[in-house]
């Protein structure tokens, strides 16, 4: 299978994980990125037996309502089972780095909502330690030299990722070269720097559930 089927497999699987757990008022918690996607379109072939979503980013939310699932704001609904969604690395604590979408600040706030996060993954996405790909911190515009300065100092490259404007109106700095040794600290550090809205780490509240892609089929691993 190549990354694309993979993807598609276990969008199908995270909608089977769900299935048996859905009623009438159940929301559903919903990422962005490929795999996300690959996820929402086939939620869609369920979508009878759910009340409807929140989504992590505008573009997920286009495409919930382009299969006709209802969207919800995250202030309007008491609670959310399950948060389905993609990371760019992953390691065996189910820690991750995401945010290559640019999404990484709704994500965390919808999954922090959410009582399980299921992590949806190619198995490219699984490393021995975080910090090949570059860690995105979202930004305040005015603040984004600063927290460069001081994501320096911290050991790491960061680069501003030039021309996009997150859905909160957030610039991105990429932080290259971090060996994260410690996710849940350095997550809590970076959080630390004035200006940071939030940063890629998902480590103090990384996924309970991985649903991942292989060429021997969906595997699933829990924290
Ligand atoms: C978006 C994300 C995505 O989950 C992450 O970038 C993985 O994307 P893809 O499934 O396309 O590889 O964090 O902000």
């Amino acid at each position: 299978m190549n990354q694309d089927e993979l993807k598609r497999a276990v969008g199908q699987a995270a909608v089977d994980y769900i299935k048996p757990h859905l009623d009438d008022d159940s929301i559903i918690g919903v990422g962005t990125g490929s795999t996300a996607n690959c996820f929402i379109d086939a939620l869609a072939g369920i979508k009878h037996l759910f009340d409807g979503a929140v989504a992590s980013s505008e573009a997920s939310a286009e495409r919930l309502r382009g299969h006709g699932i209802p969207v919800y704001d995250l202030n309007g609904v008491d609670g959310i089972e399950f948060y389905i969604d993609g990371a760019d690395e992953i390691n065996d604590q189910l820690d991750m780095i995401k945010g290559g979408g640019a999404a990484l600040t709704r994500e965390k706030i919808v999954a922090a909502v959410a009582r399980k996060f299921i992590c949806v993954a190619d198995e490219s996405k699984v490393v021995p330690m975080l910090g090949n790909f570059p860690l995105p911190v979202e930004v305040i515009p005015m603040a984004r030299s600063h927290v460069a300065r001081e994501l320096v100092k911290l050991g790491g490259d960061p680069v501003w990722r030039e021309g996009v404007i997150t859905d909160n109106g957030g610039q991105i700095l990429d932080v290259h070269n971090m060996k994260i040794q410690s996710p849940m600290a350095l997550e809590s550090e970076i959080n630390q720097i004035t200006g940071v809205i939030t940063n890629g780490l998902f480590a103090l509240r990384g996924a309970d559930v991985l649903l991942l892609g292989t060429q021997d089929g969906v595997k699933t691993q829990t924290r």
